[in-house]
């Protein structure tokens, strides 16, 4: 179980979702979680981070690289504070520091329940493979949008967009890996059209560079 995720069924910590969303930009999940521990346990919420000393945040992210993700992480602290609380629309998430599409899209599914589908480079493969996208990347990334929006309708995504983008995530984490897909025990088996034309696994494609 990743440590940001809610565990008594109720709504995740967007605090939580916020902090590993920007630690998992650039970095492993394996090497999140023990730096994510300490983060709360010295800094339990928003406010105790945004009202640390800049030297401490930054001790304390040492390690994890890209100091301007640490930089940003302070500001955007601030800000959330100075807002009463994390703002619940894509809008206000993406007008916070180090908040891009990407991330607005994770937090905004994960913390808040918004009906969108943040497309990391797992979700661009699942969603590659279920849509058959033979369009070589970069070009494809369009096409692999529309099959993820059109994932996004899907009633198990209506009914709990943060759950369903987790569930990409780890399918994309696990059974969808890039070279040898485990199809046969995938739940998306019967509706994958990669997997019905025999390609899933050559997918995405990429254009040779
Ligand atoms: N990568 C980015 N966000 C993630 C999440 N919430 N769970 C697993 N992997 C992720």
């Amino acid at each position: 179980m990743l440590p940001w995720r809610a565990t008594d069924g109720g709504r995740p910590d967007p605090y939580h979702v916020w902090l590993s969303e920007i630690m998992l930009q650039q970095t492993v999940v394996a090497t999140v979680i023990p730096y994510f521990g300490r983060f709360i346990e010295r800094y339990p919420t928003v406010a105790d981070l945004a009202a640390a000393p800049d030297d401490d945040v930054l001790g304390l992210w040492a390690g994890l690289g890209y100091y301007a993700r640490a930089r940003n992480l302070i500001a955007c602290a601030r800000a959330v504070v100075a807002a009463g609380g994390f703002p619940a629309t894509i809008d206000g998430l993406r007008a916070l520091p180090g908040i891009g599409a990407y991330t607005a899209a994770a937090i905004g599914a994960i913390a808040f329940d918004l009906p969108v589908v943040p497309i990391d480079g797992n979700v661009e493969r699942v969603a590659a493979r279920i849509g058959a996208v033979t369009t070589a990347l970069p070009a494809g990334k369009a096409e692999i949008a529309r099959v993820a929006a059109w994932l996004g309708e899907h009633a198990a995504a209506r009914a709990a967009p943060g759950d369903f983008a987790q569930a990409l995530f780890d399918l994309g984490a696990s059974l969808c890996a890039p070279r040898s897909p485990s199809c046969l025990v995938c739940p998306w088996r019967g509706d994958c059209a990669g997997h019905a034309a025999g390609i899933a696994a050559t997918l995405p494609r990429k254009a040779a560079r």
